[in-house]
């Protein structure tokens, strides 16, 4: 097992160290570990955000390891420079189009999340975001000058079979678990979402086990934040799914907490923490390593087929949390507060 480590920026490093610490405790010596700069460190070492050796070490990983990319301003450069892109070329290249962003909330962090007890206890809800296509990829695009003004152009854009394969994804990942699917667009303004709708309510015909519904988007982040537990599983595409995942996150407790999987064909998958590279608290060790503890462990389950050590992992972040511990952004007011090497210390001690 040759596993890629591609820590990025800002607390991308501090939290991709913690969770290989973990995975070289559960793996020992059956995987072979390889490091390569993507992001802003990418620009920095080779002049580019995706340079070609990361790539080449990405096209032969079994599995990635994944920071965040993103430096102050970043959106201010040139395009080919962003680091942003380094992550966007890498999900292309690999083919890896199904994004698995799984929104759990732990018993144990019942007060830390945005909405009240009632309405969240318990929640176990699957965003999965389709992550190859959409108005982040489209073409034409770009900032152009018509006429003496400037003009920003992008383009959404869905082909029928890429709509086809995330949907059958969704629907064999519902029939894993709650079997209830409701798929997020905005027909009534989009063409491109028309598409995606009358597709996706072409396959529901052929998983009539499956509860399905569609919503539009705005109606969607209504009802997530009035009442998350209706959902099972929540199929967005591209750009939906980038910002429901991350209002998913916070009523599961904090943005630190929501690990996810990026998989294509194979078994290979790129595993990352949906928190951002975070510059303002980047190198002070207060970053919550918890979402890439939780990816590593997402990691050895969907790459390696390794379920119960990934069920290790997630019953050690349980009882840390149970212990008290928690990092900044997961404390609430009154407890003490730990730093991002001492919860992953305390999530490696607690392996069993
Ligand atoms: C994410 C991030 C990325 C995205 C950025 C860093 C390009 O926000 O993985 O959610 O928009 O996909
Ligand atoms: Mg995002």
């Amino acid at each position: 097992m040759n596993i890629l480590i591609l820590p990025g920026d800002g607390i991308g490093k501090e939290v991709t160290a913690q969770a290989a610490r973990i995975l070289k405790a559960v793996l020992g010596s059956e995987a072979t570990y390889e490091e390569a700069p993507i992001g802003g460190e990418g620009v920095k070492a080779a002049g580019t955000p995706l340079p070609p050796a990361t790539l080449a070490l990405a096209q032969k990983a079994d599995a990635i390891l994944f920071g965040a990319v993103g430096l102050p301003g970043d959106e201010l450069g040139p395009r080919d420079k962003r680091p942003g892109l380094g992550l966007l070329t890498l999900r292309r290249e690999l083919k890896l189009y199904a994004n698995f962003r799984p929104a759990i909330l732990y018993p144990e962090l019942v007060d830390a999340s945005s909405l009240k007890p009632e309405l969240v206890r318990d929640l176990d809800l699957m965003v999965l975001r389709e992550l190859n296509g959409d108005i982040y990829y489209g073409t034409p695009r770009g900032i152009s000058v018509e006429n003496g003004v400037r003009v920003g152009i992008n383009t959404m854009r869905y082909s029928e079979p890429e709509i086809e394969r995330i949907a059958h994804v969704g629907f064999k990942a519902a029939r894993g678990r709650g079997r209830k699917l409701c798929s997020v667009d905005k027909a009534n303004v989009l063409e491109t979402m028309v598409l995606w709708r009358e597709t996706v309510q072409r396959i529901a015909k052929e998983y009539p086990d499956v509860e399905f519904r569609n919503l539009y988007v705005d109606a969607a982040s209504m009802e997530l934040l009035r009442a998350p537990k209706q959902f099972d599983l929540i199929l967005a595409p591209n750009m939906f799914g980038d910002i429901l995942s991350d209002a998913a996150a916070m009523l599961t407790g904090s943005i630190g907490m929501l690990p996810s999987a990026s998989i294509g064909e194979g078994n290979k998958g790129l595993y990352e923490p949906v928190h951002g590279s975070a510059p303002d608290i980047a190198g002070k060790d207060i970053a919550n390593p918890l979402a890439a503890i939780l990816s590593a462990a997402m990691l050895l389950r969907h790459s390696f087929g390794r379920e119960e050590d990934a069920a290790r992992i997630e019953r050690a972040v349980r009882s840390v949390l149970a212990s008290g511990l928690r990092t900044a952004d997961i404390a609430g007011a009154g407890r003490e507060k730990v730093g991002t090497a001492a919860m992953g210390g305390a999530v490696l001690a607690a392996l069993r």
